[in-house]
C-alpha cells in the first residue's frame, strides 16, 4: 500500500501546471484529431470559432443564461463524437497536448461546468450520442450518455403503460450528469434515485481504455453512480432497471396564498410528508402570485403531487393523513404515468409524447442561481414567515423554493450504497432557487446576494456540522471560498463532506486509484491524494 501510494506520489503533476499556448495547443489538438485512427473509421466532428455553426453548438446547451455572455470563457473546440472511438482519440489528444477536457451531456449544470472554464479548454459534447433502447420484456434499457430523460421517458410511454424510470421532472435533463450525481424526481419515495436503478455503464477511462461494470470493478462502479461528473472517466452509456407502476397514476396541485394558511399548512406538511405511504409524494413550492382582491405580491405555496394509484384510494388516504390541504375528488385527474410526466414539465396532459424528445425547453431559458439544503427537523412558523419576506422582496425577479419530502424507500437505502448520501433522517430537501432577466453585473450581484442571504437565514433550521448539499445542484459557494476552485485537500474536503458525507473518503481512493494525475476535473471534482504533492 506505501509502495503504491508512493509510486502515485511520482507520478502526480501539481494543480495548475502551465499550458502551452492556445493557438498552439488549437493547431496541434485539432491535427491530433483528424489525423487519429478513429477518424478513419468515421469523421470525428468538431467545431472552431472559425465555423459558423460554433456560437449555435455552444449555444444549445447552456441552460443557465448567467454563463451566455461574451465573458464566459469559451472553448477552443467544441468536439461531438459519434462514437466511442471517437471519445478515446479526444482524450488521447488532450493528453499529447495539455488541452483540458470538459465533457457535456444535456449542459444543465447550475454553475456551467460542462461548457465554462479557466483554462484553455475544449468540450467533448456528446449530444449527438444519444440513443436509448428499451426492453418491455427484460424491464431494463441503455441510454447513451449524450440522452435526455425525455427520450428515455418517450421511448418506455411508446412502449409500456406499465413500466417507469425514477429520473427528473425536466425531459432537457442529461443523463450524462443527472445519473452521475443522483437524479431524483416525484416518484423518490417509492423507487428512490436514478442512479439507485443503475446495473451496468460504459465508460471511457482516463486511459482511452473501454469498460462495462465487469471490468471497471465494483469500486468505480460505485463511484460513477452518484460520485458526481468530470471526475472518474467519460461515461458513454448507462443500463438501467425499469420499475413497475399501475396502469393509472393521479396527480394533483393544489395552491394555498398565505391569506389562506400556506404557512400553517406547510407546516403541517413538515411532520406528515415524509410518513406517507410510499406511493406518495407531495412537494411544495413557494413562490410570489399577485392576490386576486387588489392585486398586491402574497406567497403561494403549490402543493404539487403524484400519487402511483388511483384517485378513489388517494382521496381516504389525505382525508386520513392531511386533512388541512382540503383536497377535493375535483381536483385529481388520473392518467398513465408517461401522462404525468408531461404534467409536470408543464405540458398539456394531452400532447403528443413526442414533446418530450424536444431538447428545447419549454420555458425561456433565463439566468439563474440555486442551492440546496437537507431538513431534518421541522421548523417553525415563524421561520417560515422569514422565508415569505425575502420571497416577497419586490427587487427579486422571481424567487422560489422547492420543499421536496424523503422518506419511504429513501430511508430504507443505506447511505453508502452509492456515493448519494441522503438518507435516512432526512424529513425533506430544499431547493432554493432564484431566476432573472435584466441583464448586467448589478442584477446579477443583486440576485446571487439575495440567496446567499436567504441562505445565511436559514442557517439554523436546516443539517448542520456538514450543512449537506446535493452535488447535482451544483453551488460553488459550499466551498470554502466562494468559488474560486480549490487548491488543497482541506479545501476540497469542505464541499466534499457536504454532497457525499461519509462517502468522501472513498471516493478520493477511487479517483486515486484511476485517475491518479487528475485528468478529469472542474471546480468541484473529487481530487485524487496525488493532487498537490
Ligand atoms: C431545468 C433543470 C431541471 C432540473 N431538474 C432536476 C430534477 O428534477 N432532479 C434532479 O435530480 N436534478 C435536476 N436538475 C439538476 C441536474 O440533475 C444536474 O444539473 C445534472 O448534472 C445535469 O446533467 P446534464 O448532463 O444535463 O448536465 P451537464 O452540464 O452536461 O453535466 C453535469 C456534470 O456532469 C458531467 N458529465 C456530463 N456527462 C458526462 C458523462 N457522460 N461522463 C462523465 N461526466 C459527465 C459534466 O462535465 C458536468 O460536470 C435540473 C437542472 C436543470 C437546469
Ligand atoms: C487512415 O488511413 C489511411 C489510408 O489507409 C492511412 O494512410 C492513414 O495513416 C490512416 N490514418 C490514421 C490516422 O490511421
Ligand atoms: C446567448 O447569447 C447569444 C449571444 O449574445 C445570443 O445571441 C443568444 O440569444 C443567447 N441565448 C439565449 C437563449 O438567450
Ligand atoms: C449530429 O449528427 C448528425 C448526423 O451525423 C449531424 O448532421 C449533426 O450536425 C450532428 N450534430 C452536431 C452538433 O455535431
Ligand atoms: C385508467 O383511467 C382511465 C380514465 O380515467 C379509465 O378509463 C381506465 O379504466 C383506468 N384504467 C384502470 C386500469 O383503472
Ligand atoms: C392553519 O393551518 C393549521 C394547520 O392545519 C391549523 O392548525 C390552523 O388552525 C390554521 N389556521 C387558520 C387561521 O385557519
Ligand atoms: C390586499 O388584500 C390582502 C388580502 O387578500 C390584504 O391582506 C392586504 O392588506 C391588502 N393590501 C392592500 C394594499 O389593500
Amino acid at each position: 500500500m506505501n509502495f503504491l501510494l508512493a509510486l502515485l506520489l511520482m507520478l502526480a503533476v501539481p494543480w495548475s501546471g502551465s499550458d502551452a499556448s492556445p493557438a498552439a495547443n488549437h493547431d496541434n489538438f485539432l491535427h491530433c484529431l483528424s489525423t487519429s485512427p478513429a477518424a478513419n473509421v468515421s469523421k470525428i466532428v468538431f467545431y472552431t470559432p472559425a465555423n459558423p455553426s460554433y456560437p449555435s453548438v455552444l449555444q444549445f446547451s447552456i441552460h443557465n443564461l448567467r454563463f451566455n455572455t461574451s465573458a464566459a470563457p469559451k472553448p477552443i473546440v467544441i468536439v461531438t463524437p459519434q462514437t466511442t472511438s471517437h471519445i478515446q482519440a479526444a482524450i488521447s489528444c488532450s493528453h499529447k497536448h495539455r488541452l483540458h477536457l470538459r465533457v457535456r451531456g444535456g449542459g444543465h449544470d447550475y454553475e456551467g461546468l460542462s461548457y465554462v472554464a479557466s483554462r484553455p479548454f475544449f468540450i467533448l459534447d456528446l449530444i449527438n450520442l444519444s440513443s436509448v433502447k428499451v426492453d418491455v420484456a427484460a424491464r431494463t434499457a441503455w441510454i447513451q450518455a449524450g440522452g435526455t430523460i425525455g427520450e428515455l421517458y418517450y421511448q418506455i410511454g411508446t412502449q409500456t403503460t406499465t413500466l417507469a424510470f425514477p429520473a427528473g421532472v425536466c425531459p432537457t435533463v442529461g443523463v450524462g450528469g443527472h445519473f452521475s450525481g443522483g437524479g431524483y424526481g416525484l416518484s423518490l419515495r417509492k423507487f428512490g434515485l436514478a442512479a439507485d436503478h443503475i446495473v451496468d455503464a460504459h465508460l471511457v477511462d482516463v486511459k482511452g481504455k473501454v469498460h462495462n461494470r465487469a471490468s471497471m470493478g465494483e469500486d468505480l462502479f460505485w463511484a460513477i453512480r452518484g460520485g458526481g461528473g468530470n471526475t472518474f472517466g467519460v461515461v458513454t452509456a448507462w443500463k438501467v432497471n425499469l420499475l413497475p407502476v399501475p396502469e393509472n397514476v393521479t396527480v394533483f396541485t393544489v395552491t394555498k396564498t398565505i391569506q389562506q394558511n400556506a404557512t400553517g399548512i406547510i407546516n403541517r406538511w413538515q411532520q406528515v410528508a415524509d410518513r406517507f405511504p410510499d406511493d406518495l409524494f407531495i412537494r411544495v413550492i413557494l413562490d410570489r402570485t399577485e392576490t386576486t382582491t387588489n392585486s398586491t405580491a402574497t406567497g403561494r405555496a403549490s402543493f404539487n403531487s403524484l400519487y402511483l394509484g388511483q384517485a378513489q384510494s388517494l382521496l381516504p388516504l389525505l382525508q386520513r393523513d392531511f386533512p388541512e390541504l382540503g383536497v377535493e375528488r375535483e381536483d385529481l385527474i388520473e392518467l398513465t404515468w408517461i401522462r404525468s410526466i408531461l404534467y409536470f414539465a408543464g405540458y398539456p396532459t394531452d400532447s403528443p409524447l413526442e414533446v418530450l424528445r424536444s431538447q428545447v425547453p419549454l420555458t425561456r431559458k433565463r439566468n439563474f442561481k440555486a442551492k440546496s439544503d437537507y431538513v431534518t427537523e421541522p421548523m417553525s412558523e415563524r421561520a417560515l414567515e422569514g422565508i415569505w419576506r425575502r420571497i416577497l422582496r419586490p427587487d427579486i425577479e422571481d424567487p422560489e423554493l422547492i420543499f421536496s419530502p424523503y422518506g419511504g424507500r429513501m430511508s430504507e437505502i443505506p447511505e453508502s450504497s452509492i456515493p448519494f448520501p441522503h438518507r435516512a433522517g432526512t424529513r425533506y430537501k430544499i431547493q432554493h432557487l432564484v431566476y432573472w432577466e435584466r441583464e448586467g453585473r448589478e442584477a446579477t450581484d443583486r440576485h446571487v446576494d439575495w440567496i446567499r442571504e436567504l441562505y445565511g437565514y436559514l442557517a439554523p433550521h436546516v443539517s448542520k456540522n456538514p450543512r449537506l448539499a446535493y452535488v447535482n445542484y451544483r453551488d460553488l459557494d459550499v466551498g470554502s471560498n466562494n468559488g474560486a476552485g480549490f487548491t488543497s485537500h482541506e479545501e476540497a474536503r469542505v464541499w466534499g463532506v457536504k454532497y457525499f458525507k461519509g462517502n468522501y473518503e472513498r471516493l478520493v481512493r477511487v479517483k486515486t486509484a484511476v485517475d491518479p494525475r487528475n485528468f478529469f476535473r472542474n471546480e468541484q471534482s473529487v481530487p485524487p491524494l496525488t493532487a498537490w504533492k
